[in-house]
């Protein structure tokens, strides 16, 4: 028996508002599917004959004709109908159409997986109590890509993972457990994810065979399940396959031999799998081999994969996180937020049109906060894509709540003004901007073999919300909270409000408790949980905060620091180099002030960090009231769950909040107002 924590947003628990069902109970008795029956209209049908009969108490009848006054209708739109130019190949509708003696309820695509994602929606209209009698409504995902990058070894370790084991591996392995990769792939597909890149972006010694014949049919197997739901498979590779599966003793792009090698090997993977969507290469980056060692540049590396993979259709997704990690924290010259830029933007337009280049929202790495990266809009010749970071590595691993979609809706809005106003982010990775060919946002997952998928239940509201915002980032963080509380927790309305205000609260919480202004880290090396303010401060990686007796912050200004603002388009560049315009929650990213400096809040710097510490302890333990208040009003199994997280992220806010505020009470002298205890 499947619990409640597993089935995630997919429960289509019994439906007891007699109300509802009175009227709309009638259209989930029959289902009808008159076209060919492909293997994606099957896992549509699958899918709502499950649901319906869960949430009715009655298997649908399922017929290839309209036999019913009242049914679902699942139905193909040919080119040349009249919808047909209203919608892009993902796209659909969803209709009650009047009929003789009834109505029907349209899920109609252009193709399969438009049907598809027409039927999930539908189920989420229902969780959430629709009217189906007058449903009218059209559909088209606004980005292209819509992907997930699993960061999963084969020895079964997830990097980064904080829910358990691999689903996909285990010894070295393709795991047997073929119906647990089928349930990811209907969440997955259900908010609309179309790719998935199956292994770490760290190709290590075995994971670079997955493009041998040792294992392709392996691959080929999960990628069959992920086809079945519209969802394309990717692999990380190694860039230095050539020379590490021992065929040869380079890996320069501009060898010949290794030219053809790259092309032998991609007809092999073709071969296996005809739909496959390509390469995912972390190249030059955190000691992973590339380009650089044969004098090249990231174009002639990714142009070279390009070719191969351009006969068959397949992309290059390029990550730009490329930066100096053997830094001595000595040159002050050197900024790691510099680097990608520094790296990309002069190769505009050398880029194959099959390659995207992958960027990380920040500059940095996934802080709590940190500014977007001023990449995004800098290359119109080149295609962009976005990279998020759903696994909460330094969001507190799925212990502490953090949810991430105001975060990312945030970032998506961000006004580049790359083509003057009107130039968001959002409007950037979504191709519009410079017409690409290939765009969209990716991120890495959070879930693992874990009952409940991420460890921390509440944690699932980010995978869902990433899918729902990437498809429409203009949806608000409150419509998509709501689907997914509703999804999950049922219709309870103190659930509701509850559950939505301790996800809303819960970032700036952690940012509260955590590193302040934007100036990031400080948490312990290597696993990156828990404070440790000089954790990263003298090491190698470009991570400081430069704090002393004076002050703090890394000053990235032309007039005085690393110059790096001067990478944002004119409006950005001065918003940040000015101490007057600089956002206070950025301020220690951008400038390095004195802790007696006074911040728009009217508070200084010290004092704002005395005060956020305290006050994210204390709305800690406000966020496990709220929860508390909702036992006997949730499945008791996720209720202990996060239960329990809850009152470990309290213990834990007052470990950061009493290192945090003793590190700067040493440092700076300077007493707290209120008088609180420092140590
Ligand atoms: C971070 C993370 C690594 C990861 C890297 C990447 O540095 O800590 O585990 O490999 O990002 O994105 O490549």
């Amino acid at each position: 028996e499947l619990t409640e924590a597993y089935k995630g947003w997919l429960r289509y628990e019994k439906i007891e508002d007699q109300d509802w069902m009175n009227e709309n109970g009638k259209w989930l008795s029959a289902i009808v599917s008159s076209g060919t029956c492909t293997t994606v209209i099957e896992s549509a049908i699958e899918e709502l004959i499950k649901a319906f009969t869960n949430m009715t108490g009655q298997k649908p009848a399922l017929s290839d004709s309209v036999q019913s006054s009242y049914s679902i209708v699942l139905s193909k739109i040919e080119e040349g109908d009249d919808a047909s130019n209203e919608l892009n190949d993902d796209g659909y509708i969803i209709q009650a159409k009047k009929t003789d003696n009834g109505s029907a309820v349209l899920l109609a695509g252009k193709t399969d997986i438009g049907i598809l994602y027409a039927s999930f929606h539908l189920l989420r209209l229902i969780q959430t109590r629709t009217n189906l009698e007058t449903v009218n409504l059209r559909e088209n995902p606004t980005n292209q890509l819509r992907m997930i990058n699993q960061w999963d070894n084969m020895d079964g370790s997830i990097e980064r993972g904080y829910a358990g084991e691999s689903i996909f591996y285990e010894n070295n392995q393709f795991t047997n457990n073929l119906e647990r990769i089928k349930d990811y792939a209907r969440l997955l597909s259900s908010v609309g994810i179309n790719g998935i890149s199956i292994n770490n972006v760290n190709v290590h010694a075995v994971e670079t065979k997955l493009i041998t014949n040792d294992f392709l049919p392996h691959v080929a197997k999960v990628a069959e399940i992920f086809r079945g739901y519209g969802i394309k498979t990717f692999l990380s590779v190694n860039y230095a396959s050539p020379i590490q599966l021992g065929d040869l003793e380079t890996a320069d792009p501009l060898d010949d031999n290794v030219r053809n090698w790259w092309k032998e090997k991609v007809k092999d993977v073709y071969s296996y799998i005809p739909d496959f969507g390509g390469f995912v290469v972390k190249a030059d980056s955190e000691h992973r081999p590339g380009p650089f060692t044969y004098g090249r540049n990231h174009a002639d590396g990714s142009n070279m994969l390009a070719e191969a993979l351009e006969p068959f259709g397949g992309i290059v997704i390029w990550r730009c996180f490329v930066y100096n990690c053997m830094q001595d924290w000595r040159d002050r010259k050197t900024d790691r937020a510099r680097a990608a830029y520094d790296h990309f933007k002069p190769l505009d337009g050398q880029f194959h049109e099959n390659v995207i280049l992958q960027i990380k929202n920040g500059p940095m790495d996934f802080q709590v906060r940190e500014a977007v990266s001023p990449l995004f809009g800098a290359m119109n010749e080149t295609n962009q894509m976005l990279e998020f970071q759903i696994t909460q590595e330094y969001t507190g691993q799925q212990k502490h709540v953090c949810y991430l979609i105001p975060q990312w809706k945030e970032i998506l809005e961000f006004e580049t003004y790359a083509k003057g106003e009107g130039t968001p982010i959002k409007r950037i990775v979504d191709g519009s901007t410079f017409k690409n060919r290939f765009s969209g946002i990716t991120a890495v997952s959070n879930i693992g073999n874990d009952t409940n998928w991420t460890g921390h239940q509440l944690a699932q509201a980010n995978l869902f919300g990433f899918g729902r915002l990437i498809w429409n980032p203009d949806l608000s963080v409150e419509e998509i909270t709501n689907e997914w509380i509703h999804a999950t927790f049922g219709n309870d309305p103190d659930v509701v409000e509850q559950v939505s205000i301790i996800l809303k609260d819960s970032w700036p919480i952690y940012e509260n408790y955590t590193s302040p202004l934007g100036v990031g880290w400080m948490v312990n090396p290597d696993h990156h949980y828990g404070p440790n303010v000089d954790g990263y401060e003298y090491s190698v990686w470009g991570t400081y905060h430069f704090a002393d007796c004076d002050g703090i912050g890394v000053d990235r200004t032309v007039a005085s620091g690393t110059g790096y603002t001067a990478q944002y388009f004119d409006e950005n560049a001065s918003m940040y180099e000015s101490l007057d315009t600089c956002p206070d929650e950025l301020l220690l990213f951008f400038h390095h002030v004195p802790y007696t400096h006074k911040l728009k809040s009217g508070k200084t710097v010290i004092q704002h960090i005395y005060d956020t510490h305290f006050e994210g302890v204390e709305q800690a333990i406000g966020l496990k009231e709220r929860w508390s208040s909702l036992e006997g009003k949730v499945d008791q199994e996720c209720y202990q769950n996060i239960l329990d997280r809850l009152t470990g992220q309290i213990d834990h806010a007052k470990q950061w909040r009493d290192i945090i505020n003793t590190y700067f009470l040493r440092k700076s002298g300077i007493q707290d107002e209120k008088n609180r205890t420092i140590y």
